[in-house]
């Protein structure tokens, strides 16, 4: 009896599932860790609270919870939002059976909770995925046509250079040259990273204190740069230059938010902070450990506009901005089988980059 009591406190404390105990007075008399992650409520805090000071939803929901213990029915809702402790907002699905404790044979609620927002997040990164690799194609394919006829426009402008009868037309073979060198560059970083990366061991924080070095540099020491970094994180596989480059495009980017914001921030900040991630989905794969790496500013947010294609070639919001940068740092990130979302509005934009840890 008792070591089957004891099986039963592990299996409830491995479910992914958050399973919560309330008294015939809505009051928590039982959580296990699922429940506690989901409701943001560390250790034993939500013990002896009401259950709707942990998650509150509506009055109608409270009812329902107390409809449930006199009643005995069961229920079950989908796609709740829930209002949090902490005032975060997050959407469960949950099912509410009233069963007699087992101890003291009392009413209570069994509550179990499946967080949904992980759930939607996949999807949600599934679609982006394959968005962007449809751009990817039809840019590469773009790419190529373009450059193909670039040669030739090229070549037979220095051949038409060379038969002019008077120096001063070579102004115009000039210009064809020096715009089709133009076109070709734009071209070629539009095809993205073109070597093939060569991956070694690189150490993440290596990286980003490069990253930091060039832009302290090319910002004259006129932004703050936060560190919290977690040194446990092990080495990853990849390109060295490449992933300077894809970083250095995101914290760039942050840093001509936050020096031409208007009116001017009183401190502009950039925070880069490094985290390793337990079983970690990304895609339809998933990962036993990826390193989580995020880079905030506090600069104006991204306009809202552009936070939908953000990552498209060619989407810009200042007057000089080839679009390119963020969807440079994509590609490469993509090429390790990393991802990278943001989220933006005033005052906060956070990049966050997951990148798998495999060897491990
Ligand atoms: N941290 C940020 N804060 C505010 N806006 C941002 C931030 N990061 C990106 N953006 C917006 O996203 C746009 C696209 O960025 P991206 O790096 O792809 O191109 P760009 O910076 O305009 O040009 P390029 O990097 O090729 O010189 C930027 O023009 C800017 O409007
Ligand atoms: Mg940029």
């Amino acid at each position: 009896m008792l070591a089957s009591a004891i099986v039963n406190q592990r299996l409830l404390e491995h479910l992914n599932t958050g399973v919560l105990l309330l008294n015939a007075d809505l009051i928590v008399i039982y959580m296990n860790p699922a429940a506690e992650a989901l409701l943001e409520m560390s250790g034993q805090r939500g013990l002896g609270v009401p259950f709707w000071e942990l998650a509150e939803e509506s009055e109608e929901a409270r009812q329902a919870l107390e409809q449930s213990v006199v009643s005995g029915h069961s229920y079950t809702k989908r796609e709740t939002s829930i209002l949090l402790h902490n005032q975060h907002q997050i959407t469960l699905d949950y099912s509410v059976s009233p069963v007699a404790h087992p101890e003291t044979k009392l009413p209570t609620l069994l509550i179990e909770l499946q967080g949904r927002d992980r759930l939607m997040r996949i999807s949600r990164e599934e679609q982006l995925i394959a968005k962007q690799e449809t751009t990817r194609n039809l840019v590469r394919g773009l790419a190529h046509e373009i450059k193909n006829p670039l040669g030739g426009i090229r070549g037979a402008a220095q051949l038409l250079e060379r038969e002019l009868p008077s120096e001063g037309l070579k102004e115009y073979t000039e210009i064809i040259i020096e715009e089709a060198d133009r076109l070709r560059d734009l071209v070629d970083r539009l095809l993205g990273p073109r070597q093939i990366p060569q991956t070694e061991d690189v150490n993440i924080h290596e990286i980003l204190e490069r990253v930091c070095q060039l832009i302290s540099v090319e910002s004259n020491n006129a932004i703050t740069i936060n560190r919290d970094y977690d040194p446990s994180i092990p080495e990853l596989q990849a390109d060295k230059g490449q992933m300077i480059q894809a970083l250095l495009n995101i914290c760039r980017n942050a840093m001509q938010a936050l020096l031409e914001a208007q009116p001017a921030i009183a401190t502009p900040t950039l925070s880069l902070k490094t985290r390793t991630v337990r079983q970690f989905t990304i895609g339809h794969k998933r990962h036993r450990l990826v390193a989580q790496i995020e880079i905030c500013d506090n600069g104006p947010g991204i306009p809202s506009e552009l936070q939908e294609n953000l990552f498209y070639p060619m989407v810009s919001g200042r007057a000089e901005g080839t679009g390119l940068g963020l969807s440079i740092s994509q590609s490469i990130i993509n090429q390790i089988n990393g991802i990278i979302e943001f989220e933006s509005h005033a005052g906060k934009t956070i990049f966050s980059i997951y990148l798998p840890l495999e060897a491990l």
